[in-house]
């Protein structure tokens, strides 16, 4: 294998980082199948670089096509940008495809929770999970979602009282709002991070580190004997997860014995005026899993905890971070807020009202994905469709192969979206299509979209994944949306947003989700309020003010 390094085009760092790599990452299996995959012409130093990896991966994406290879040495990732082999993946063979390398990752953390869960326990636990999300449960949360959110306008308040100008790291503020939220959505626990910190506040934040950490450091030294002993990090980490496991086992262990049959009634008769704790734990407890093991029902917990919070808050980092940086969108969104909603907290029905902020959150999801790349890796042989400019024939590949379905390449693929890097959210109202495509995609038709309110992949036949797709589609999505909807739509009807130093020096780096370098540090200060009190307002109650 070594060999391998040394001979050809690499240099001895080359060689030696390729070689880290490899063996980190335990890909010392030979290359599986896709032999007539198109090779991208790269280097490994082009990865570690300064760059995110999923911008190094654009450009092989224009020059080698929307389905190509990326070898190191022995062993080769397959890079997916088109979405008629997105759909392959997601839709239509799902069930071949497991979560690979980033199972292997965020198992420590998730143990067997639905994300990295192989297809044995994900299937039963996913039949369990779906159904917590109905509408009375979306609804409670909505006014969840308003009145955490009036805390963030309490803490705002402070620091612009009297016309002063604060600077805020905006990226941070949507965390710790984003933290609260999943924490009582979940399983009723206050975090109270807007306003206070607590040792579980910074277990959480120590875990979400270390999982970036892992999936983007090339040696897994945390796989050697005793490095949770001897590694400083490490030995953090597993305190860290000490402290959450600890809090979950105990908040489980609350709910498995306050069952009460008042609350199970309503919650069975999806009565949420009724119920006291309306959390995805109680539901789970109360009408799902009553012979479930704790140590199931904590992974799914952990699971929805980390899945729900830093990708939230990043949505809402970019959002702001796009409406700043255009006068005439943002013009367009303060409009409709102040007449559709003015001062009142939005409760579902009024969200319904608000398509021009639903249409921002959407087009900074295109533009900023989260996570940028989704990670498969086959069970069984299978042959990839053929992609946009590809060979007819399609791929074969073998078991084992690892994929890499790039989001942000999709979402900005000059094939599949006019001006593709512009942000310009009218164009989930415009349909439009790709002739060189006709009858393998469908293009993009606004009307595909059902009764859902943001614009999904079915309306884009998988070109606009932003949650991904098929049977292992995010269950939080709704969830996500509204909440997004209901802070931004109160933060922008208050405040006005302008960057301390312009936008180039937010910068982007990129973990599990993609964050800013540098912070979304913004100059906030009030809006003129009152001129835009809107009729609406005026009827709206303003529910958990
Ligand atoms: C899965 C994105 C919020 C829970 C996923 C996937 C994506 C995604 C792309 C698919 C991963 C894959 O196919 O490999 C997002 C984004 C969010 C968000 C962008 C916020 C804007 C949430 C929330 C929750 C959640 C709030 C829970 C309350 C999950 C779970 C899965 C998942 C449990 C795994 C589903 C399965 O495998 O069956 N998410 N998510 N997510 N998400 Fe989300």
């Amino acid at each position: 294998v070594a060999y391998s390094y040394w001979k050809g085009k690499g240099n001895v760092k080359d060689g030696f980082s390729r070689l880290l790599t490899e063996v980190s990452q335990g890909y010392l299996q030979p290359d599986v199948g896709g032999e007539t995959i198109p090779v991208a012409q790269g280097e490994l130093s082009d990865l570690v670089g300064g760059e995110p990896l999923f911008k190094a991966l654009y450009q092989w994406f224009l020059d080698s096509g929307g389905v190509y290879k990326l070898a190191f040495g022995p062993k080769a990732f397959i890079v997916i940008s088109d979405p008629i082999v997105v759909r392959h993946l997601l839709k239509e063979n799902a069930f071949n495809y497991d979560k690979g390398v980033l199972a292997e990752i965020l198992e420590p953390i998730m143990g067997k929770g639905l994300i990295p869960a192989d297809l044995e326990t994900w299937k039963p636990r996913r039949r369990a999970i779906v159904p917590s999300f109905h509408k009375a449960y979306l609804e409670a949360m909505v006014r969840m979602f308003g009145s955490c959110t009036h805390r963030a306008l309490a803490k705002l308040d402070a620091l612009t009282d009297q016309g002063q100008e604060a600077e805020v790291d905006m990226e941070v503020e949507f965390l710790n709002l984003g933290l609260d939220i999943i924490g009582l959505g979940v399983f009723n626990y206050d975090f109270g991070s807007v306003t206070s910190e607590s040792p579980v506040i910074k277990a959480v934040y120590g875990v979400l580190k270390e999982a970036e950490h892992r999936s983007t450091f090339y040696l897994p030294y945390w796989k050697l004997p005793l490095a949770s002993v001897v590694v400083p990090r490490q030995r953090k980490f597993h305190q860290d997860l000490v402290v959450i496991n600890d809090c979950l086992d105990s908040l489980i262990a609350q709910a498995k014995s306050t069952r009460n049959a008042d609350d199970a009634e309503a919650l069975q008769a999806r009565d949420y005026t009724q119920v006291k704790d309306p959390s995805l734990l109680r539901f789970l407890v109360d009408l799902r899993d009553a012979d479930l093991s704790d140590r199931q029902l904590r992974d799914d917990l952990m699971t929805m905890l980390i899945a729900g919070h830093e990708t939230t808050a990043a949505v809402l980092t970019w959002a702001l971070f796009c409406l700043a940086q255009h006068p005439a969108e943002m013009e367009r969104v303060l409009a409709e807020v102040d007449q559709a909603l003015g001062d009142a907290t939005p409760g579902l029905a009024e969200l319904q009202e608000l398509p021009a902020v639903r249409a921002a959150l959407a087009e900074s999801l295109r533009l900023y994905p989260q996570p940028p790349i989704l990670i498969r890796r086959a069970l069984a042989p299978d042959t990839l469709p053929s992609p946009l400019n590809g060979d007819p024939a399609g791929y074969p590949i073998g078991k084992g192969a690892d994929l890499f379905i790039s989001v942000w390449n999709l979402h900005r693929s000059p094939h599949l979206w006019r001006d593709p890097d512009t942000f310009r959210p009218q164009r989930f109202s415009e349909p439009h299509s790709n002739p060189a495509l006709q009858g393998r995609w469908a293009g993009y038709r606004p009307e595909a979209q059902g009764s859902s309110l943001y614009p999904n992949e079915v309306a884009s036949d998988f070109a606009f994944i932003p949650f991904g797709g098929g049977a292992r589609k995010c269950v939080g999505d709704q969830f996500a949306l509204l909440e997004a909807t209901v802070i931004l739509a109160m933060l922008l009807r208050r405040y006005e947003f302008r960057f301390v130093e312009g936008p180039e020096r937010v910068g982007m780096a990129s973990g599990a989700t993609i964050h800013t370098a540098n912070g979304l540090r913004m100059k906030v200060t009030r809006r003129q309020q009152g001129v835009q009190s809107s009729q609406r307002s005026r009827e709206l109650s303003t529910v958990g003010a």
